[in-house]
């Protein structure tokens, strides 16, 4: 029998790319779109070497909805994971409008494309940015959601577009999977992340330090109501997030329902705690310069992790120690990132 074809928009990116590897490896066949606009070509060498198959790549923006459309048909796509967008926070209060453009606009025509041919099961990339300043921790899914700023806005926003969505089609059903922080790498060193410029995430910076890219990290704020003054957050290993979406595409054909659902460890770390782990895994040592708090930024932030456990038969398996040794190996492996 043919193996069910799943799109993978933006599957070159950081979390796509490792989506791609676990769905091949769970008997799907990937089937990717993305415009490279934050990816380089060079990725699906990778992924298809992992997967030892010759995984359909097609460079095209979700926006285009017609070509969309006809790949769909093409592929005979049964299901579509749905990472493509931007990611940087800082850049979507800048640029609202790029913001609400590719990530709601790319959202809307991916709906349509999907709607005029039938594909009816879509697993969305949100994230935990739409609770915006925690009220209580454990941060549940019935949390207050108030997004701080376009890009948790652009999130939420497409939330309640798959809601009305499946409230129109009773046929229609997604997995909305609000992310935690990301980190790690494949265990192989072969995918990782690679942010172009000045990284704008913790881990990446603290690995760019280790191999001598960057002279020392920053650490905003030292003196929050955390064990060591220093923000806390949950980090989540690429590779269970990646399992995260295998499980909710299997929920979504065993239980024909949507859902909401936290993929994190529930379990918080403080940036100090990050750093030892980094150089423990790496045995460099990160120079650290003190700033004060950044605004925007709250001291602490975790999931409850448990509705994901219960409901997708889901829980994150990887500790901070397989996270920093994965990110390591993948930074020292491929220091300057993926090739051109
Ligand atoms: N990395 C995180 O910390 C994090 C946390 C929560 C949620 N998310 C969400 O997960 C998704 C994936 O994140 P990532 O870290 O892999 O980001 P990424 O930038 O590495 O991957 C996104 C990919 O989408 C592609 N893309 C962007 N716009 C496109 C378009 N219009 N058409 C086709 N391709 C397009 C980019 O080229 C890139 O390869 C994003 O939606 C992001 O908002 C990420």
């Amino acid at each position: 029998m043919a193996k069910p074809a799943v799109l993978v928009t933006g599957g070159l990116g950081y979390i796509g790319s490792h989506a791609c590897v676990a769905l091949a490896e769970a008997g799907y066949r990937p089937v990717i779109v993305d415009n490279l606009g934050n990816a380089k070509a060079s990725v699906l060498e990778r992924i298809r070497e992992l997967t030892q198959s010759d995984i359909s790549f097609h460079r095209a923006d979700v926006r285009e909805r017609q070509a969309l459309g006809a790949l769909l048909a093409r592929e005979r796509v049964q299901a579509v994971l749905h990472f493509a967008g931007w990611k940087a926070v800082g850049e979507s209060v800048e640029k609202p409008v790029m913001y609400y453009e590719n990530n709601v606009g790319g959202t809307i025509a991916l709906l349509a494309a999907m709607a005029e041919h039938g594909v009816r099961r879509l697993v969305f990339s949100s994230s935990a940015t739409v609770y915006g300043e925690p009220e209580r921790l454990p941060l549940t899914e019935d949390h207050p959601l108030r997004p701080v700023n376009p890009y948790a806005k652009n999130k939420l926003v497409i939330e309640h577009i798959l809601a009305d969505c499946a409230v129109a089609d009773a046929g229609f059903h997604y997995a909305a999977l609000r992310y935690f922080n990301p980190i790690g790498a494949h265990p192989s060193a072969r995918l990782g992340e690679d942010p172009r410029g000045v990284p704008n995430n913790l881990l990446p910076y603290v690995a760019q330090v280790a191999v001598g890219r960057r002279p020392s990290l920053r650490v905003w704020g030292r003196d929050y109501a955390t064990p060591d003054g220093t923000g806390v957050r949950d980090y989540i290993h690429v590779m269970d997030l990646a399992q995260g979406h295998v499980a909710a595409l299997a929920y979504l054909e065993r239980r024909a329902r949507s859902i909401t659902a936290n993929l994190g460890t529930g379990r918080g770390y403080s940036v100090l705690e990050v750093v030892s782990a980094f150089e423990r895994a790496s045995g460099k040592s990160i120079p650290l310069e003190f700033h004060p708090r950044r605004a925007g930024d709250v001291a602490q932030s975790y999931a409850d992790a448990s509705f994901a456990a219960r409901e997708l038969g889901w829980r994150a398996r990887l500790g901070l120690e397989a996270m920093c040794r994965d990110a390591w190996r993948w930074q020292s492996g491929n220091p300057e990132g993926y090739p051109d």
